[in-house]
């Protein structure tokens, strides 16, 4: 793909070349993200970063990333703030915002709505998250901790055994992560779900078309035996029709130590697109985990700030420039751990 001056809408877009194209990217960009260097590549950039449903984590990293290659970001963090609760169409919104950008991150939670500003926007837009249906730049960050992760225990994504654990129907995250994985050979996929919350038909058929070896199962400790890596999530309460639907399966599937030391292999690693949901009634992922090495959500979480400055670099055409006004940092934070 030609990542210039396009669009970021799906994992759809992307072949495994292009994958590796941004990894090896995001590699080359990681003495910037652990601010080490400075570079000012988009040093007159202004980034819409537009956000109409709650996020921490993809806001956050979207609008550093930017930061750390010298451009500037613009926010709108509520639909309320903006003309939208007005009346104004997405279009409308699309071709103001675009005057006002460069580039345009949106979330949304409608399915579909992402694409559709895209059309009317003059400048690239990226998917931060429509609806239930995608999430390509979590995915990206997903797979590129999966893989660092695997390389520690002399593993690749091919040949991945994975335990996707949770509302796999209504969690985008998990939408385009089995895309993404669906690029990869002798990928094995064990879904854990409710058997209301299951993976989408069109998600199932896609992965069965694509040679992944699939199996689906209710119970946790069942799936979660001799699998590489746990991907948990958690309950998107916010996409029932009726939110006392989704308490049923809150708590359902909880991952913590007992369980964990019970079934699985040692080096199991154990992820999260975060938040997790904390609270007693659901809290699918323990903290009684949190001095397991093997816990990655914190490293996961970091990477998206790497992944997504190899995108803007990408989808801007710097990324043969991000060294020319390099320099090092001049100040210092440590971080412990
Ligand atoms: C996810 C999302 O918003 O889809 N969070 C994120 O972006 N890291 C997952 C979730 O909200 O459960």
């Amino acid at each position: 793909m030609d990542f210039s001056g396009s669009h970021i809408l799906s994992i759809d877009q992307f072949e495994r070349s292009d994958v590796e194209k941004l990894f090896s990217l995001a590699e080359s960009l990681e003495p910037y993200s652990n601010k080490e260097k400075i570079t000012k590549v988009l040093d007159g950039a202004i980034l819409g970063n537009m956000f109409f449903e709650p996020s921490t984590r993809t806001r956050i990293s979207f609008g550093a990333s930017f930061n750390l290659l010298g451009g500037s970001v613009r926010e709108i963090t509520e639909a309320g703030s903006s003309s939208l609760a007005k009346g104004e169409s997405l279009a409308d919104t699309a071709q103001v915002l675009s005057g006002y950008s460069d580039i345009i991150v949106l979330r949304h939670p409608d399915e579909g709505s992402v694409r559709k500003f895209s059309e009317s926007s003059r400048v690239p837009v990226i998917n931060g998250g429509d609806g239930s249906n995608e999430h390509p730049s979590q995915a990206l960050l997903d797979l590129y901790t999966i893989k660092k992760e695997l390389s520690q225990n002399s593993k690749t994504v091919d040949g991945l055994k994975i335990a996707l654990v949770g509302d796999l129907k209504f969690g985008r995250a998990v939408h385009s992560l089995c895309k993404i994985l669906s690029l990869y050979d002798n990928v094995k996929i064990k879904l854990i779900s409710p058997e209301e919350l299951r993976l989408p038909e069109k998600d199932t058929q896609l992965l069965q078309s694509k040679n992944v070896t699939l199996e689906e199962t209710e119970n946790l400790e069942e799936g979660i035996k001799d699998v590489d890596i746990i991907y948990v999530t958690r309950v998107q309460e916010e996409r029932f029709k009726n939110k006392d639907d989704a308490k049923k399966y809150k708590g359902l599937l909880s991952l913590n130590k007992e369980i964990y030391t019970a079934n699985c292999e040692p080096n199991t690693v154990i992820m999260h697109p975060l938040p997790r949901d904390s609270r007693k009634h659901a809290n699918e992922l323990d903290s009684d985990l949190y001095e397991n090495p093997n816990l990655a959500i914190f490293r996961q979480a970091d990477n998206g700030i790497s992944i997504r400055m190899a995108l803007f670099a990408l989808v801007l055409g710097v990324e043969d420039q991000v060294e020319k006004t390099s320099r090092a940092v001049n100040w210092h934070v440590t971080r412990d751990h």
